[in-house]
């Protein structure tokens, strides 16, 4: 069985599980897949970071960088999801490359994955932030400057920005995961605003405003896919349901290439309406796709797609403020974060503490830093954890090619291969501040694993070496064993039983 066979996740994945109630039964269906990937794909990368990039970066060529974006968010995800149905438990690819790659290299995973999630937070408050401002200001409530934006934008705070992340972490703290229903709802909502902008949009749209196409010439468009790949973050929430899902096999490719196909299309459809409805210069705004409708004179449509931003937006923030929640509750399990970390609430039983570190940098990151910055972070950080996992592929296919698959990636090993050289690419892409920026951010991540998580973790640290390669070659199960064996997690009440012929109906 592969929970057996992948040392030490097993006994965490059964806790996470069994400390927050309930184990997951295979339910969820391709239409449901996609469902689940357009609500958490499509927010404020089309809603806000569209405007920026057009304005700064690639011009109306956008639209091609949205395409070149989306390849790469693809061939990703169809890799992540073969991890993620071989080591279908709860973590996400932090706990996939402990099994595979070893402790130092998903401690790296997920210091990267802080990026992808609380980082990223940080800029899709921002841009709920700027949609409520605009919403104020349609029902005639201008809210003064200083207090809707960064101290580089020349306020003082994005309070809107601030509160919002307050409320939704107390929405996670209290439990509040989003159902498929409300996730339907609230993804019905965002397809209705977006095709609403389309429809509308397109007979103001004049073409001589896609003239000049490429104002920044072919490597816009590049640069534009490198910052834009932020409006198809939240892909591998797909990939994280293969638990839930009946046929993975089958489902999960669709339910991946469904979305991600959907959003690009509708991404292509805002992406030409909105640089035909004005000069792309003009788009640097906080909100461009209102603003847009504002400057052609349909106001009242304006609104009602900020209402319907403001939704879709939210529900992003739910589901990423609960992925990153979880994963620092995993790391503490591990022992690479202190414990605290991993303390759950009585009542709620959610991890609270985590919550409330997550919600506080978050807070701090919406308020008073400006949203390309913060985008490109993680940006970066979400196309480095993507290519290890695909490292992570190609090794644990040659390893343990006995590993059972559920999902296996089409045409491995270029697949995998093409995904690295992709996402590389997109990094390369990025402003040199970005890598700088990342350099920081991992000489930190360095720091507080060799003195805090190396010596704390719940591994046998002796049998780990600082050797990265040893790390990687290292063995990555135990052999299965034979009878009945007991599972002792440090951090739990009681040991954890496994039986090897046992066949586990839902995981
Ligand atoms: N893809 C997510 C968004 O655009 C992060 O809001």
């Amino acid at each position: 069985m592969v929970e057996q066979s992948v040392r030490r996740t097993k006994p965490l994945g059964e806790l996470i599980r069994r400390k927050e109630g309930s184990r997951l039964t295979r339910t969820l269906g391709s239409l449901d897949l996609v469902a689940l990937g357009i609500g958490a794909i499509i927010g404020t990368g089309i809603f806000v970071v569209t405007g920026v990039a057009a304005a700064q970066y690639a011009g109306p060529g956008l639209v091609v960088s949205f395409v070149l974006a989306g390849i790469a968010a693809g061939l990703a995800a169809l890799v992540y999801a073969e991890l993620a149905s071989a080591i279908p438990i709860a973590g996400s690819a932090y706990t996939y490359s402990y099994a595979a790659l070893g402790e130092f290299v998903a401690w790296i995973v997920g210091w990267n994955l802080m990026l992808e999630y609380m980082v990223a937070l940080g800029a899709v408050a921002i841009g709920w932030g700027s949609y409520f401002t605009d919403m104020m200001r349609s029902v005639g409530f201008t809210l003064p400057r200083a207090l809707v934006a960064s101290p580089a934008e020349g306020g003082i705070v994005n309070l809107p920005g601030v509160l919002v992340t307050f409320l939704i972490a107390y929405l996670v703290f209290r439990g509040t995961k989003q159902s498929a229903s409300v996730n339907r709802v609230i993804v019905f909502i965002k397809l209705a605003v977006i095709l609403l902008f389309i429809i509308l949009g397109i007979k103001y749209v004049n073409p001589a405003n896609w003239r000049p196409f490429l104002p920044f010439g072919p490597s816009g468009i590049v640069q534009g896919a490198a910052i834009i790949f932020f409006a198809y973050i939240g892909f591998d929430a797909v990939a994280t349901a293969a638990e839930e899902t009946k046929k993975p096999q089958r489902d999960l490719p669709i339910g991946i290439i469904g979305s991600l196909a959907i959003s690009t299309i509708l991404y292509i459809g805002v992406t030409l309406v909105l640089t035909g409805l004005v000069p792309y210069s003009q788009l640097n705004t906080a909100s461009p796709v209102a603003t847009a409708l504002l400057r052609v004179g349909i106001p009242f449509a304006g609104l009602i797609v900020s209402i319907g931003a403001l939704a879709g937006i939210s529900s992003v923030l739910v589901v990423m403020l609960y992925a990153q929640s979880r994963i620092f509750f995993a790391m503490a399990r591990d022992g690479l974060l202190p414990p605290v970390f991993a303390r759950v609430h009585p009542k709620y039983k959610t991890p609270y503490f985590s919550i409330l570190i997550a919600g506080g940098v978050v807070a701090l990151t919406a308020g008073f830093l400006p949203i390309s910055i913060v985008a490109q972070l993680a940006n970066i950080g979400t196309l480095t954890a993507f290519i290890i996992t695909a490292v992570g592929v190609l090794i644990l296919r040659k390893k343990r090619p006995d590993l059972p698959r559920p999902f296996k990636t089409p045409g491995t090993p270029v697949t995998p291969l093409v995904s690295i050289a992709v996402s590389l690419f997109l990094i390369l892409n990025l402003p040199p501040l970005t890598w700088i920026r990342f350099a920081v951010w991992m000489a930190i991540g360095l720091i507080i694993y060799f003195v805090y998580s190396y010596r704390h973790s719940k591994l046998n640290v002796k049998e780990q070496s600082f050797n990265l390669r040893a790390l990687v070659m290292a063995p990555v199960a135990k052999p299965i064993p034979e009878r009945e064996t007991t599972f002792v997690d440090p951090n739990d009440e009681k040991p954890f039983k496994v039986t090897p012929a046992r066949k586990d109906k839902d995981s």
